[in-house]
C-alpha cells in the first residue's frame, strides 16, 4: 500500500543506511529508495541546489518537489530487484564460508588430538642430506627388498594435499626430495596447517617412484614419522613467503626482500653457480701455476680514475675503497710469479645501469715476462677452461641449462677485433655515439651501443687497441701505431664488456710521463713505480667482474640477480 511517501533529492540527498528518506533527510537516487523501502510507496523528487533551471522555469522550482516519471521507477524497480538478489547471493556465500571454516575448525580440532611417536622397533634412521644416492648409504626400496630408513631435514619447498595422502617437496640447499606422507600422518594439525618454508624433521623408508611418476634421483621417502620443531613453522596468512616475493613482484621488492628472495629456485641456481664458477677461476689458475694473493681493499691511490672512488676517513688520513688489484699484483709479480685475487672492488658509480655495482666481485690476474697476444691467449684458456670446470658437475650444469637453455661453449678462437674496426662497424651499421654523430676516432664506445654490436656478432669478442686518451694511464702503447694502447675489453652476448685489460707499461720515463698526461702525482705510487726502477719486465693483466661473467653464463638481466646482496647507487641494504 502506497501509504508512505519517501523524498529523493539527486543534489543533496544521501543513499545511506541512516537516511529516512523524510523531505528533510532523503535520498539520492531512486534506485536506492525502491531498493531500501519497497516499490509500492509514494516517490517524491527534485533538483534541488545545482544543475540548469530548465526553459520557462525559475529559481523557485527548483525546489518543488515532483512525482517520478513511470519509465524512471520501472528503472529503479529493476535495480532494487538485482540489488536484492546480489544481497542474497552474499548472504548465501557468507553462510557458506562460514560453514566451511565451522568444518574447518572441527577438522582441526580433531586433528590436534592425533599424536603421532617414532615406531622404535624400526630400523635406526641413516642421516643425509636430500641429494645424498650415495649406494653405499642409501638402498631404495622396491616391491620385494626394503629400502634404506633415512632422517632427513629440510625446509618445505612444495606441497600437494590428496583427499588420504600428503606429497612434499623438500629442500635443503643440496636437492629436494619428495616426501609421501600416508595415514594418520597426514591428518596431523602441523601437516594441515603446513606453510612453505617450514623446517621439517623426516624420518621414512627411501623408495623408488612408481612407474610413470617423476621424483627428483627417482625416488620417494615413505614418512614413518616427523618432528616440526618448536620455532620451525613458517609465517602464513599474509605474511607467508609466497605473499611475500612471488614471479610477480617488482624487481625493486624483489631486492628489499632479498633474504627471502634467495630461497627461490632462480636466485639459488645462480648462487650455486656462482659458487662453482668461483672455485673453478681458484682450479683453472692453479692448473696454469698462477698463485693467489690477497691485496688490500683499503688504500690510498686511484687505479681507474678518481670520478669513481669511494673516499673514506682513515684515522688522521684519507683512505679510498680499492677499485681494482692491479697495481699490487704487478708488485707480486718479482716475488710469486704470475699471480692472481678474487677480491672485492668498489666503484662509487652513480649509474643505474644493468651492469653497474658499487661493490662487485673482480677476479684479477696478472702474467709476467709476455706478450700481448700470450695475454690474449691466456684469457680465452682460463674463461672457456673455467666453463669446462663449471660444467663438469651435474647439479651446475643443470642449473646453468635450467637458467640458459640455449648455452653453448663459446666457439674459439674468440673474435678478435681492434677498436678502429669497431668504429668502422658502427658507422656500417648507423649506430651512433652518446651525441648521436656518426663515431669517429676517439670516442668511447658507450654501452648501449657496444652491446648491440657484442648482441648483433652474437660471439664473445676481444675488442683492442682502444685509444691512449680513453684508456687508464698505466697501460703499455702499441708499438706501432702509438695512438693506441695493448689493451682489450672482452664482449659478452646479452652483456656487453665482462673483461678489461692490457699490458702494462714497463718503462720508468714513459710512466712518469703518463702520470703527469693525466695530472696524477707520482709519490704516493712510489711502490707501484718502483716495479720499473728493480728489474722491470713486459707484463700485463686483466680484471674480471664476476656478477658480469655470471650474467652472460645464466642469461640474468641484471648483474644484481648475480650477487649475494648487490650494492649500487641508492642501495647498501639489506
Ligand atoms: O675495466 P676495468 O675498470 O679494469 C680494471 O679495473 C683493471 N685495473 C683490471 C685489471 O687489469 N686488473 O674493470 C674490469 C672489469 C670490467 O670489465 C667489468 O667486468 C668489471 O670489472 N667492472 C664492474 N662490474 C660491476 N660493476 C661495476 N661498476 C664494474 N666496473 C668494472
Amino acid at each position: 500500500m502506497a501509504d508512505k511517501t519517501f523524498y529523493i533529492d539527486e543534489d543533496v540527498g544521501q543513499d545511506t543506511a541512516e537516511q529516512t528518506g523524510a523531505d528533510d533527510v532523503p535520498y539520492k537516487s531512486l534506485g536506492f529508495a525502491v531498493f531500501t523501502q519497497g516499490e509500492e510507496h509514494k516517490f517524491l523528487t527534485r533538483k534541488s541546489l545545482t544543475g540548469d533551471i530548465p526553459e520557462g522555469l525559475d529559481e523557485s522550482s527548483r525546489m518543488e518537489w515532483k512525482p517520478v516519471a513511470k519509465a524512471a521507477m520501472k528503472k529503479a524497480v529493476n535495480y532494487a530487484k538485482a540489488q536484492q538478489k546480489k544481497a542474497a547471493k552474499e548472504q548465501e556465500l557468507l553462510a557458506h564460508r562460514s560453514k566451511q571454516e565451522a568444518e574447518r575448525n572441527k577438522v582441526l580440532e580433531e586433528a590436534k588430538k592425533i599424536v603421532i611417536e617414532e615406531d622404535k622397533t624400526l630400523p635406526e634412521a641413516v642421516k643425509i642430506k636430500l641429494d645424498d644416492t650415495d649406494p653405499k648409504k642409501v638402498k631404495l626400496g622396491k616391491d620385494d627388498v626394503k629400502g634404506t630408513r633415512v632422517r632427513v631435514f629440510g625446509r618445505v619447498h612444495r606441497e600437494r594435499k590428496q583427499k588420504m595422502n600428503t606429497f612434499l617437496t623438500l629442500k635443503d640447499g643440496y636437492g629436494y626430495m619428495q616426501v609421501l606422507l600416508q595415514g594418520d600422518l597426514a591428518k596431523t594439525y602441523d601437516i594441515l596447517t603446513l606453510t612453505r618454508e617450514t623446517s621439517m624433521e623426516i624420518l621414512g623408508e627411501l623408495k623408488e617412484v612408481p612407474e610413470g611418476a617423476k621424483a627428483p634421483n627417482d625416488r620417494e621417502l615413505h614418512a614413518d614419522y616427523f618432528k616440526i620443531h618448536d620455532g620451525w613453522k613458517a609465517a602464513g596468512g599474509d605474511d607467508a613467503i609466497t605473499n611475500r616475493v612471488s614471479k610477480d613482484t617488482e624487481h625493486a621488492t624483489l631486492l628489499d626482500l632479498r633474504h627471502l628472495t634467495l630461497r627461490g629456485e632462480t636466485a639459488s641456481k645462480v648462487m650455486i653457480v656462482r659458487d662453482a664458477v668461483e672455485y673453478a677461476f681458484n682450479q683453472a689458475y692453479r692448473e696454469l701455476r698462477l698463485r693467489k694473493v690477497s691485496p688490500p681493499a683499503l688504500v690510498q691511490t686511484q687505479v681507474e680514475g678518481g670520478a669513481t672512488l669511494f673516499k673514506l676517513p682513515y684515522y688522521n688520513e684519507d683512505a679510498y675503497l680499492t677499485q681494482s688489484s692491479q697495481l699490487y699484483l704487478e708488485t707480486c709479480l718479482p716475488s710469486m710469479g704470475d699471480v692472481y685475487c678474487i677480491e672485492k672492488s668498489f666503484r662509487a658509480e652513480k649509474s643505474l645501469t644493468r651492469r653497474h655495482l658499487a661493490e662487485y666481485t673482480h677476479i684479477e690476474a696478472e702474467l709476467d715476462f709476455i706478450t700481448f697476444p700470450d695475454l690474449l691467449d691466456h684469457l680465452e684458456q682460463i674463461m672457456c677452461r673455467v666453463i669446462e670446470i663449471t660444467m663438469e658437475d651435474p647439479v651446475v650444469k643443470q642449473s646453468i641449462l635450467d637458467l640458459n637453455p640455449e648455452f653453448q661453449m663459446p666457439e674459439r678462437p674468440f673474435k678478435r677485433m681492434r677498436y678502429s674496426e669497431a668504429i668502422d662497424w658502427l658507422i656500417e651499421h648507423n649506430i651512433p655515439n652518446e651525441d648521436g654523430e656518426p663515431h669517429k676516432f676517439g670516442d668511447d664506445i658507450a654501452e648501449a651501443a657496444e652491446r648491440r654490436m657484442t648482441d648483433i656478432i652474437n660471439r664473445p669478442i676481444f675488442l683492442t687497441h682502444f685509444p691512449v686518451e680513453i684508456k687508464a694511464f698505466y697501460m703499455q702503447k702499441d708499438k706501432e701505431d702509438p695512438r693506441t694502447t695493448e689493451s682489450v675489453d672482452c664482449l659478452m652476448p646479452g652483456v656487453g664488456e665482462i673483461v678489461g685489460g692490457s699490458m702494462r707499461m714497463d718503462n720508468l720515463e714513459e710512466l712518469m710521463a703518463a702520470f703527469a698526461r693525466e695530472k696524477l702525482d707520482p709519490a704516493p705510487y712510489f711502490w707501484y713505480t718502483d716495479q720499473r726502477k728493480y728489474g722491470s719486465s713486459p707484463h700485463g693483466g686483466y680484471g674480471l667482474g664476476l656478477e658480469r661473467f655470471l650474467a652472460w653464463l645464466c642469461k640474468q638481466h641484471t648483474v644484481r640477480d648475480c650477487c649475494l646482496y648487490p650494492r649500487y647507487f641508492g642501495r647498501c641494504k639489506p
